[in-house]
């Protein structure tokens, strides 16, 4: 069975092998169909398309790839709503609060955290995520990651432990003894269940020694890297992702020339996360920097219940756009392409002959009013592999 999708007014490919030939590659008036395997068969003008088993009309609405969450913590109880107000009110933004979420985490049945995993991942769904990352860090036990990771799995698409969050308070007084625990007993009980390794580096979490330690153990299990780094201040972070050639280093808010100049010139993808600098009121990282030495960026929600709890990817881009001078185009290509950069993925971000038919349908014309109307709720239909995961319909959500 063949699928044709058409009366496409704007088409983003994120190949610029396709229509105006820029990074976007962006085809007017366009239509494409996918086939029995969920991938897209052919692209071209509506004016030209194949015929096919059905056709289904966009009347003249954009589409484009689905949103690569690559950055997300979404195994967790309760919220710190009060903790943001506080720092509204003044208060810094620091690693401890995460203590708060592990004992309600702790505490929390596997329902319950089940129940916040599909609730949030519906939430990221219908604001056009398709593919998405989620963390463990919030149990700190070999158990509790254990069953945080394996929960993860039924949601996301890749899984990343980070056993290596925070020093838990019953080991206060001897924090190597923790990292040993990380990366001994708790990486042997998670391993098969992931993907990546995540470590925040850190004043108030991990130094570098403890960084290199629990990355040298995933390095040893053939694990992926991917690191927290450079988030409240300069450090070692992004030195250390680029020297274990991790997958990302994500945060990079606080950046030497040295750290740009080294993510620039390495297969690390920078991943920035501007909905944290909103919600913890801090100074934006330079994205035109990196973007201008030439680093593959990534945007990412970050979605956890205290540094940032938002789930949306529209309004990632919208703040790339205003507050770290990043171009429209720039950012929707962060938060696609460069999402399936920072996971290895070349079949999801974008949607050239050949990558799964994972797309969001716009109500607007363009990819720009993501940036150009914040907060408004532009995603209309959301597909994966061509079938439709979520309707939305001015804002009621129903399920097939
Ligand atoms: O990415 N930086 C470390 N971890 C999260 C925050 C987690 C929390 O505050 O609960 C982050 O910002
Ligand atoms: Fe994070």
């Amino acid at each position: 069975m063949t699928n044709l999708f058409t009366g496409i007014g704007q088409l983003v490919v994120n190949d610029p092998g396709y229509g105006d030939g820029s990074p976007l590659g962006i085809v007017d008036d366009a239509a494409f169909v996918v086939g029995d395997d969920g991938r897209i068969e052919w692209i071209g003008a509506a004016s030209s398309a194949p015929e096919a088993d059905a056709v289904v009309d966009f009347d003249g609405r954009a589409v484009i790839p689905g949103f690569v969450d690559s950055h997300a913590h979404l195994v967790f109880a309760g919220d710190r709503a009060g903790e943001f107000a506080a720092r509204m009110s003044g208060r810094p933004y620091t690693a401890g609060g995460i203590r708060t979420t592990v004992a309600a985490t702790r505490a929390a049945s596997d329902d319950v955290l089940q129940a916040n995993l599909r609730r949030l991942t519906a939430e990221m769904r219908r604001q056009g995520t398709t593919t998405l990352e989620c963390k463990s860090g919030y149990g700190l036990t070999v158990d509790d990651e254990q069953r945080s990771v394996t929960l993860a799995r039924d949601f996301a698409d890749a899984v990343t432990l980070l056993g290596a969050h925070v020093v838990p308070p019953e080991y206060a007084d001897r924090p190597d003894e923790y990292v040993d625990l990380v990366r001994g007993p708790m990486l042997d009980a998670c391993a098969a269940d992931i993907d990546y390794v995540d470590v925040f580096c850190e004043k108030g979490a991990f130094d570098a020694d403890q960084t290199r330690a629990v990355l040298d153990a995933a390095r040893a299990r053939e694990l992926g890297i991917r690191l927290h780094a450079n988030q409240l201040g300069e450090g070692p972070g992004v030195q250390i992702a680029v020297e274990y050639g991790a997958a990302s280093a994500d945060h990079c808010t606080h950046l030497s020339d040295a750290d740009v100049e080294s993510l620039a010139s390495s297969t690390t993808v920078a991943t920035l996360l501007p909905g944290v600098e909103f919600s913890t009121r801090s100074p934006y990282p330079d994205a035109r920097k990196l973007l201008d030495a030439g680093a593959t960026v990534a945007l990412a929600t970050d979605c956890n219940p205290g540094s940032c709890y938002t789930s949306s990817m529209p309004l990632c881009i919208a703040l790339a756009v205003r507050e770290m001078h990043m171009t429209p185009a720039e950012a929707l290509l962060a938060a696609t392409r460069g999402g399936a950069a920072a996971l290895g993925r070349d079949d999801v971000g974008r949607l050239a002959l050949g990558a799964r038919a994972d797309f969001a349908v716009l109500n607007a014309p363009s990819y720009l009013h993501l940036a150009y109307r914040p907060g408004v709720p532009l995603v209309d239909t959301v597909w994966m592999g061509g079938a439709i995961p979520c309707h939305t319909y001015g804002g009621h959500v129903a399920y097939p």
